[in-house]
């Protein structure tokens, strides 16, 4: 593993009204350009538009359920004899979905006679419902924590090459990483398609201002093209970086599983809700990823044969979960790799601090 020099990591963004980057050369309209990415975390979910289409529209049905047999004491024991043999499968104590600010829509006041009961629900369809839930849960680095990651995974990043982050969400990572790093491409692929078209929205926002600014440094005269560029991270570019950002940041409404990541230098994956994927994600890296190619993950490591473990950042250093850094090497045959999330929470443990929770919820 590379020892890297313990920078100091930022713990927080910087100060509001900290001055605004003067717009007047390529580093001020870059570091203009980084301040306006939005953030996402908080955005609002259209739930129905979601709920009622495709695979998702099913995915209500089941969660539907399965609140109702939460909600109802009489029916507690049920609810959790159901969940107990998919516990590897569940983020946190209880799904997400079907809490209190869950993703599920209000049940209509009289329940439809043909509702969907959690006794029609098979062990199969529950855990991929299990699965679902986890992934569709919304979280991503705040600007600090970005920073940080940017300046950890600086020295490791040639110039050129194409960064992806699988799960792009709202695309902030994709479009900070286009303007803080030297990629000649970064791409983001995202399931949803609300949330690749919000992402979509803020491109075209950045995009604008973006040739807003460039213009202003074009007076009175036009700069060269290869006018030198420092990095906020460390590494140089030239002023293309900015002036060729619309090709350099593309975004893809797509499943990871069959995103094409053969060209990728470096794949980033905020995995921390992705415990159940982990396996199938190694698995696919290992097959597509290109010798050399970097991955960086949260929480979970990519334990497989075929990458290295270049770094781990423990939580609390780059972000506040851990983050690792590997290097795809080597075959990827060979024996299947044992589960390597091993996420097995205590069927007892769990079911004790299950009920509490429920308890809580009902006296709420
Ligand atoms: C935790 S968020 C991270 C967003 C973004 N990468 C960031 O760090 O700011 C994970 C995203 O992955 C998306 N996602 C979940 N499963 C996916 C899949 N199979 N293919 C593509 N995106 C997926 C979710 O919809 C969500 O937007």
């Amino acid at each position: 593993m590379a020892e890297l020099p313990s920078p100091a990591w930022r713990r927080a963004d910087r100060a509001a009204e900290a001055a605004p980057a003067a717009c007047d050369t390529p580093e001020g309209v870059l570091a203009a350009l980084l301040d306006s990415v939005e953030g996402g975390e908080l955005h609002v979910r259209p739930l129905r538009a979601l709920l009622d289409s495709g695979r998702f529209a099913r995915f209500a049905e089941i969660g539907l359920a399965l609140r109702r047999a939460f909600r109802d004491p009489a029916r507690r024991d049920y609810f959790l004899s159901r969940l107990r043999p998919h516990l590897r499968y569940v983020i946190g104590l209880l799904p997400a979905s079907i809490q209190r600010h869950g993703m599920l829509p209000p049940e209509p006041a009289v329940l439809p006679p043909d509702a969907l009961q959690l006794e029609q629900v098979s062990d199969a369809e529950l855990r991929q419902w299990l699965v679902d839930d986890g992934s569709l849960i919304y979280g991503e680095f705040q600007r600090y924590e970005l920073e940080n990651y940017f300046d950890a995974i600086a020295p490791y990043v040639a110039p050129g090459g194409e960064m992806m982050d699988l799960g792009s969400g709202l695309g902030k990572v994709v479009m900070s990483a286009a303007l803080a790093l030297p990629f000649a491409r970064c791409t983001g692929v995202e399931l949803l398609p609300y949330r690749h078209a919000m992402a979509m929205e803020r491109r075209a926002q950045l995009l604008a201002r973006a040739a807003g600014l460039l213009a202003g440094l074009a007076q009175p005269a036009p700069p060269s093209p290869d006018v030198p560029l420092a990095l906020p991270s460390g590494g140089a570019a030239t002023l293309r970086h900015l002036l060729e950002l619309e090709a350099r940041i593309a975004l893809r409404e797509q499943n990871m599983f069959e995103a094409d990541v053969s060209r990728a230098s470096l794949v980033f994956i905020y995995s921390t809700c992705f415990a159940p994927l982990m396996d199938a994600l190694a698995d696919k890296l290992a097959r597509e990823l290109p010798q050399g190619c970097l991955v960086s993950c949260t929480t979970f490591p990519l334990s497989h044969p075929a990458f290295r473990l270049l770094h781990h950042f423990p939580s609390n250093s780059v972000a506040w979960t851990s983050v690792f850094v590997y290097q795809r090497i080597g075959a990827a045959d060979g024996p299947p790799p044992s589960p390597a999330y091993l996420y097995a929470p205590d069927p007892d443990e769990w079911e004790a601090s299950a009920r509490a929770e429920c308890a809580a919820y009902d006296a709420a």
